[in-house]
C-alpha cells in the first residue's frame, strides 16, 4: 500500500499496554469520531501487542485472547469500519512479539492471510527476538511480499527502531512508515532524545515512507504504560510540533476518553497538522540561527505553494531568544523579499520588515510559523 502523507490515528500502547479489550477499542473508535479526531485526519486505530494468546491454533493460525476479544477480530474490524475508522494490528519479525506473545516469523503468509480476513487496515510490526543470522531487510521484505500478496490493502508500519541502519534497507519492503527511534516514554527527555536521534535521519524521510518518532505522549501526565513522570501542557504542546513538523506520523497514545480541553486542543490544532500532511513531505532543514545552541532548534521547511513553515523549539529549561537571519531561508535582502508570519498556536500575525526573526521563547516552549514570501 502506498500512503502519501504521513499516516495519523491511535495506538493502544502507551497508555494501555497488555490491559487491551473490546469494550476499550470500541469506546476508543466512539471517542474517536465524537471527539472530532477522524474528522482531522485521525483514521487508524491500532491494536499493540498482547491481543493474542500465547499459542497458535492447529492451523497454524493466530487467536484472539477470547478473555480480551470474545468476538473475534472480525468484530471489532466491523465495528471500527462502521464508524468509519480504519483498524491496526500488531505482530512482529521474530519468533515473538515484545511482549511475549507469538511473533510471525515464518508464519509471514498466513498471518498476512488472517489478518486480511479480519479486514485488518494497517500492521505495526516490531523487531523483538529476530533470528540473529537472518538479516531485518529479508525479515520485512518476506512481510512486505506477504502484505501486498495477501488480496487486502495492508498499510505496512515497520518497527525496528533504527536498529541495524533501519534507514538504508527499509524501502525495499514497502513500508510506508519506519520506526527511525527506540520507544517513547512520558518524560520530556525521552522526547528530547528522540528528537536528537532524528536529526541525522531528516533525509530519509519523505512520500511513501516516512520516518515514525514513535507515537505521542500528548495527554498522558504520567499515566499507563509509558506513563513515567509525565510533562506539561508547554511540553507537550512543542512535542507535537516536532512531530508535526518533522513529518512523523501522528499516532495519539492518551486515553482519548479522558482527554482535557488542552489536550484536545494540541492533538487537533489543524495548522500543525496541515503542515504534517503537506503533500510536499519535503525534508526539514536545521537552520544554525544566531547563538542557538544545542537545546535551541530552528527549522524551516518548504511547503507546497511557495509558503515555508518555521520551527523554533526550545528544548531547555531556560527562556532562549530564536533569532535568524532570512539568508538562511533564501531570502537575503538582495531578493527584495521577506516573509509574513503567522504564529500557529497563538495565530498571531508578524510581518518582517527586515531580514531577522527574534522571538523570545519561553522555557520548553515552541513558535511555529506558517510564512508567506512577500514584497519588502
Ligand atoms: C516495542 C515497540 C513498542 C510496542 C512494544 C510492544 O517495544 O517499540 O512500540 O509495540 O514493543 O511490546
Amino acid at each position: 500500500m502506498m500512503k502519501l502523507t504521513p499516516p495519523m490515528g491511535w495506538n493502544s500502547w502507551n497508555t494501555f499496554g497488555s490491559e487491551i479489550n473490546e469494550q476499550l477499542i470500541f469506546d476508543t473508535a466512539d471517542k474517536m469520531v465524537s471527539e472530532g479526531l477522524l474528522e482531522k485526519g485521525y483514521e487508524y486505530l491500532v491494536i499493540d501487542d498482547c491481543w493474542s494468546l500465547r499459542e497458535r491454533d492447529e492451523n497454524e493460525k493466530l487467536v484472539p485472547d477470547p478473555a480480551k476479544f470474545p468476538h473475534g477480530m472480525k468484530a471489532v474490524a466491523d465495528y471500527v469500519h462502521s464508524k468509519g475508522l480504519k483498524l491496526g494490528m500488531y505482530s512482529c519479525a521474530g519468533n515473538m512479539t515484545c511482549a511475549g506473545y507469538p511473533g510471525s516469523f515464518e508464519h509471514e503468509f498466513i498471518d498476512a492471510q488472517t489478518f486480511a480476513e479480519w479486514g485488518v487496515d494497517f500492521l505495526k510490526y516490531d523487531y523483538c527476538y529476530h533470528s540473529p543470522i537472518i538479516a531485518g531487510t529479508y525479515l520485512y521484505r518476506r512481510m512486505g511480499l506477504a502484505l501486498e500478496n495477501c488480496g487486502r490493502d495492508i498499510l505496512f508500519s515497520a518497527c525496528s527502531w533504527g536498529a541495524d541502519e533501519t534507514h538504508e534497507w527499509i524501502k525495499a519492503s514497502a513500508a510506508s512508515m519506519w520506526r527511525s527511534t527506540g520507544d517513547i516514554f512520558d518524560t520530556w527527555d525521552s522526547v528530547k532524545n528522540l528528537v536528537k536521534q532524528q536529526e541525522r535521519l531528516h533525509p530519509y524521510n519523505g512520500v511513501g515512507c516516512f520516518n515514525d518518532m514513535d507515537m505521542l505522549i500528548v495527554g498522558m501526565h504520567g499515566k499507563g504504560n509509558v506513563g513515567l513522570q509525565g510533562c506539561t501542557d508547554v511540553q507537550y504542546k512543542t512535542h507535537f510540533s516536532i512531530w508535526a513538523f518533522m513529518g512523523s506520523p501522528l499516532m495519539i497514545g492518551c486515553d482519548i476518553r479522558n482527554m482535557t480541553e488542552e489536550t484536545k486542543k494540541i492533538l487537533t490544532n489543524e495548522e500543525l497538522i496541515r503542515i504534517n500532511q503537506d503533500p510536499g513531505c519535503r525534508q526539514p532543514v536545521r537552520l544554525a540561527g544566531t547563538w542557538a545552541g544545542e537545546d535551541l532548534l530552528l527549522y524551516a521547511k518548504n511547503l507546497v505553494g511557495g509558503d515555508i513553515a518555521l520551527g523554533f523549539f526550545n528544548l531547555s529549561g531556560e527562556k532562549a531568544m530564536a533569532r535568524l537571519n532570512l539568508d538562511e531561508v533564501g531570502l537575503p535582502f538582495s531578493t527584495g523579499k521577506t516573509l509574513k508570519l503567522k504564529e500557529l498556536w497563538t495565530g498571531e500575525e508578524t510581518p518582517v520588515r527586515n531580514a531577522n526573526i527574534m522571538k523570545w521563547l519561553e522555557p520548553y516552549d515552541c513558535a511555529v510559523y506558517r510564512a508567506k514570501v512577500v514584497d519588502l
